[in-house]
This record gives structure tokens, C-alpha cells and sequence, in this order.
């Protein structure tokens, strides 16, 4: 599939993106709720670039559109370097937007800034204050900045400890901390005055994966109270696993949204595998491409004497036309297996590798 130029996109997508909950709109009209945690309308950053900033200017994000529901899980899914870490600093007022609307439960973050900051929790910010404090001194402190009294910030600063399965850790230095640990303490601080919208920047990058599956956990346990949660990661597994919807960002805009399984639906590859008895004869080699051919949705390839395999839709019943038409025209057929679509396909359809000469690189991505 080739990669989906967002403008086109927008020209595709239905008027108002009123279209059902699980369709993908790849098109990036906001859909409106009352209830909306988070829109972002036509958003867009450019820095300035090379030596004293006299390069071409860089569209690090590039007329973003986002809506999220409150209550929901939202990632922003993208390679290094696709304006993720640009788009969140923007929703948590660390960076103002050069055009573009952003409203976090209907105020203005643009224009009033200070009246959104109580509104959001933003992991990275807090937990790593100092690193001599205990992960609770760290926790009280950060809660104490945010006006509770002594007393309430450490019933607080106990409570999110709890929650974050560090009471074992909670009176050690904060710098004995495993990468693990700190990851939560930091959800914890982002969490700690109550937000709303709780933003969590690349929330698992470089944990093992009892890490991440704690901190998954963490986020999963979040949203039963109602929090918003907006994500931003490149794993694929982690949209996946977390997400109601999922924007798929590359250099800086968006090239769809949908929710994990309609995505993969809409973008994903599937692929049909048949296994046919060994015949021996070319003719039915050239008869099995033949009926390959016209049921699926690409061309298909022979793997070795019997096997073959094609890409197909999901979900359109092809294993059961092929074997019909195969069995039809006299080929015996073994074995037949579909191979559902994984987020993996659909990001490698709708991403590009970073030009060699940026930061980040392609070589991250996985
Ligand atoms: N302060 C900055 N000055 C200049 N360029 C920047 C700055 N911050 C980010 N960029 C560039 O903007 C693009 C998007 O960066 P970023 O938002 O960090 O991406 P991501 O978080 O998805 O990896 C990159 O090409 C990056 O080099
Ligand atoms: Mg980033």
C-alpha cells in the first residue's frame, strides 16, 4: 500500500466525520462531542533550522487535528521524529502553537494558559526534582506545589504510591530507583493533583517488558475514574494494547485515525497462506496463481512446490472463496490460513522513514 498523502486523506473523508464509532476516518475532521477532553484544530510548529536558525524553516507539526472523548485512551502513533514530543508540549502550554486551536474541556490553552495547567497532568515534568528525596518526599513535594497542605500532600503523595505499587520503594532515595520505578513515580506526579486530561509523553520507551506491562496496568487502572488519556509512543503493541483510537502521525501530520482494529482493517495487510496436495503438475501451479489471483487482493506468490499465498482483505471470507474455486478446478487443498493484520502493517502503510539527516533516524523505528 502506498503511503497516504494527508490532503487526500481530507478530500476522502465523509462531511463531518459522522460516520459510525469504529470506522476509520482517515480524513482529519475533528468529530465533535460535548463531552471532548481534548481538540486540537488545524495546530501547526515550525522551528527555525541550521546555524543561527537561517535554514529553511522545519513543520514539525503540520495541521493537526485531534479530538479525544473524556474518559478515553487516545496515542499519537508515529516514528522518531513525527512531532509527537512537539504536539504534547503544545497541549501542556510548554509551547505555544504559531497557528491552530487548542481547547482542553472547552478552554482556550492558547489564550489562557494558566486556567488549562490544573486541568492536565504532564508525565516527565515532576518526579525527577530531586534525586536525594525519597520517591513519598518527591510525591509530597510536587502536591504541596500544587496548594495542598502538608497533611493532604502526603495522604495524596501515600495514596498514589499505593496505587503505583511502590510502597516498598516510597521511603528509599529517589536515585535507587530501577527505570521501571521511576516511570511510575513519574505517572504518579503527573497524576497527583487529580487532571483531567493526563498527557503521557512516550510513557514506556526503554522499559523491559514487565516494566511496560506495569505501566500499562497503571494507565489501564486510570481511565476506570473517568481520566482522559492522551499518549504519544512508537510501539505499535502499545497502541494496541491501550488505545480506543489512535492518530497515526508521520512528519508532523496526521495520516489516519481510527480505533486499533478498524485500522487495521481499513490499512492493515492480511494474508491468505494455502497449502495445496502435492500434484506435481505446472498447470495447476499456474491454475492455483490464477485463483489466487482473482480472489485476492494483490499478486500472489508461490512459496515452494504446494504452498502459495496472497494478500487479502480482512475479514471478506477470501480462505473460504479460494478453497471453494480451488477445489472447483480439481486442486486438492491441505491447508488454508489467514494471518490477521497487525498495527505493525498499517504503520509501515501510513509512515515514512525519516530522511537520513534528521534527528532521530529511521533506525529506531520498529
Ligand atoms: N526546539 C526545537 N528546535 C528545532 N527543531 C525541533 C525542536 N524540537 C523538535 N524539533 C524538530 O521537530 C521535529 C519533531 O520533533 P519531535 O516533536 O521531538 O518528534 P517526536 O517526539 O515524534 O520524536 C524533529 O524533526 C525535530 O528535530
Ligand atoms: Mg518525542
Amino acid at each position: 500500500m502506498g503511503r497516504h498523502n494527508a490532503s487526500t486523506l481530507e478530500r476522502e473523508a465523509p462531511p463531518g466525520g459522522c460516520d459510525s464509532d469504529d470506522a476509520p476516518t482517515a480524513g482529519l475532521a475533528p468529530v465533535r462531542h460535548s463531552t471532548d477532553a481534548l481538540v486540537l484544530r488545524g495546530v501547526t510548529k515550525t522551528f527555525a533550522s541550521g546555524l543561527l536558525g537561517r535554514g529553511r524553516p522545519h513543520v514539525a507539526v503540520d495541521q493537526l487535528d485531534l479530538t479525544v472523548p473524556a474518559g478515553s485512551i487516545h496515542a499519537i502513533l508515529g516514528p522518531n521524529g513525527a512531532g509527537k514530543t512537539t504536539t504534547v508540549s503544545m497541549i501542556a502550554t510548554l509551547l505555544r502553537p504559531d497557528s491552530g486551536e487548542i481547547l482542553i474541556d472547552g478552554v482556550d490553552a492558547v489564550a489562557t494558559p494558566s486556567e488549562v495547567r490544573g486541568l492536565i497532568g504532564v508525565s516527565g515534568q515532576y518526579a525527577a526534582v530531586d534525586g536525594n528525596l525519597s520517591g513519598f518526599e518527591n510525591l509530597r513535594m510536587v502536591a504541596q506545589l500544587y496548594g495542598m497542605t502538608r497533611r493532604e500532600a502526603s495522604a495524596r503523595a501515600r495514596e498514589m504510591i499505593d496505587e503505583l505499587d511502590l510502597v516498598a520503594a516510597a521511603d528509599r532515595p529517589m536515585r535507587t530507583y530501577s527505570g521501571g520505578m521511576r516511570r511510575r513515580l513519574d505517572l504518579a506526579g503527573a497524576l497527583i493533583n487529580r487532571p483531567r486530561l493526563v498527557i503521557l509523553d512516550e510513557p514506556t520507551t526503554g522499559l523491559d517488558p514487565r516494566g511496560r506491562r506495569q505501566i500499562w496496568g497503571a494507565i489501564k487502572e486510570l481511565t476506570r475514574t473517568g481520566t482522559t488519556i492522551l499518549l504519544t509512543t512508537q510501539y505499535l503493541e502499545e497502541a494496541d494494547e491501550l488505545a480506543d483510537d489512535v492518530t497515526v502521525v508521520s512528519a508532523g501530520a496526521a495520516h489516519a485515525r481510527g480505533t486499533p482494529s478498524s485500522l487495521k482493517r481499513e490499512f492493515g495487510d492480511a494474508e491468505l497462506t494455502v497449502e495445496v496436495a502435492r500434484t506435481g503438475a505446472l498447470r495447476s501451479a499456474v491454475d492455483v496463481m490464477t485463483t489466487l489471483a482473482d480472489v485476492g487482493s494483490g499478486p500472489p506468490e508461490q512459496l515452494d512446490d504446494v504452498r502459495f499465498r496472497v494478500r487479502v482483505e480482512a475479514g471478506s471470507r477470501t480462505a473460504v472463496r479460494a478453497v471453494t474455486a480451488l477445489n472447483r478446478i480439481g486442486v486438492e487443498v491441505l491447508d488454508a490460513g489467514v494471518t490477521a493484520p497487525t498495527l505493525e502493517s498499517v504503520f509501515l502503510a501510513l509512515t515514512e522513514p525519516i530522511a537520513t539527516d534528521d534527528e532521530g533516524g529511521a533506525s529506531d523505528v520498529r
